[in-house]
């Protein structure tokens, strides 16, 4: 297992695949995705190396993501190649739904068993304006869709943003009353190219903390391996409410994951200065040996928390550079 300085492990690995995105989400990449000429995402030879390496290390969840991960031609074959592993109990993988419907029969049966889908309102047109396209309902229905077909670990992501969405907790609510889903709020983070946008529309969790405490939804005791959201129930709902609060004190405590992204740099943060080029390493199943001592060694370098308080965001320049 893998251990840093301060005593966390590392049993989840995020694994980007592409930074392609047919989205055009305005905390994120308001322009839509520019080709830079250079994309030149890990193959599957690289990825089942990877795999196969971090799960000697004692990984046991991977989430794909990107970009949007289902962009790739060939997201369903590398989904197979790590569901084969049977070390890996828990294969996710994070989606702007825009294919669900479609495809989440094809995606589940190829061993995809978690899933989280981002849908920032339930409101078609203010989704549209958020996103570029007009397919909230589309989104909705491959929700529905995902449990039709057998996920059970539904997670929808909705970034909070002030005086966009977070007058919707009741909406909110109102669809996780009998669809068992998690709802995560997100703060909205400071990345490298969205600073105007942080601070028009950054909002605290502890907004939607104070309304889910007076319509009597109950905080859950943390466990250790919960990632780290904090999570809200109610007996009268089948789905739940997660706050993920990056800004928060001991955010970084709860810390359970590494990130490849999708050129082969290990980050041992999302807010790092540092990428650690892993790539060279993957080039042949005899270097596997290598690559584990080399992520070991880099463990040591892992900070105990971001240091986003001072602005620091890293060298990440919006989420789909680095995998959300
Ligand atoms: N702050 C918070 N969340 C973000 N996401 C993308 N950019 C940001 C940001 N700056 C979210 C997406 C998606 C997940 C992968 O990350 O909305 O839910
Ligand atoms: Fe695409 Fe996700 Fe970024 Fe939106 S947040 S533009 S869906 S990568």
């Amino acid at each position: 297992m893998l251990v840093d300085k301060h005593n966390r492990t590392f049993p989840y690995l995020r694994l980007s695949i592409t930074e392609v995105c047919n989205f055009s989400c305005q905390y994120c990449l308001p322009n839509g995705y520019k080709k830079t000429g250079k994309e030149h995402f890990l193959h599957q030879d690289e990825i089942r190396r990877l795999v196969d390496a971090f799960i000697e290390l004692g990984v046991w969840k991977i989430r794909l993501t990107g970009g949007e991960p289902t962009v790739r031609k060939d997201f369903t074959e590398i989904a197979k190649i790590i569901s084969e592993r049977s070390e890996i109990k828990t294969l996710a993988f994070t989606t702007n739904g825009y294919k669900l419907v479609e495809r989440a029969q094809e995606w589940y049966d190829a061993g995809l068993n978690a899933i989280n889908i981002s849908i920032d309102t339930l409101n078609a047109k203010k989704f549209h304006d958020l996103t570029g396209h007009n397919k909230m309902q589309a989104v909705r229905d491959g929700i529905d869709k995902a449990l039709e077909v057998g996920f059970k670990k539904v997670k929808i992501n909705v970034v909070l943003l002030k005086g966009i969405n977070d007058g919707e907790l009741d909406q909110y609510l109102e669809y996780v009353k009998d669809t068992p889903v998690s709802v995560r709020y997100i703060e909205l983070m400071q990345t490298g190219d969205n600073l105007t946008y942080f601070n028009k529309f950054h909002q605290s969790a502890d907004h939607i903390k104070g309304q889910l405490v007076d319509r009597n939804w109950i905080e859950n005791v943390r466990n250790p391996g919960d990632g780290p959201a904090a999570n809200f129930t109610h007996p009268n709902y089948a789905g739940s409410i997660g706050l993920i609060a990056p800004y928060s004190k001991d955010f970084c405590t709860g810390c359970n994951r590494l990130r490849i992204t999708s050129s082969g740099d290990l980050r041992l943060c999302l807010f790092g200065n540092f990428g650690i080029p892993l790539r060279h390493m993957l080039q042949d199943d005899d270097q596997k040996n290598l690559l584990k001592a080399a992520v070991r060694k880099q463990l040591d370098y892992k900070a105990s928390s971001h240091f986003l308080a001072t602005g620091d965001t890293g060298i990440m320049t919006n989420l789909s550079s680095t995998g959300g």
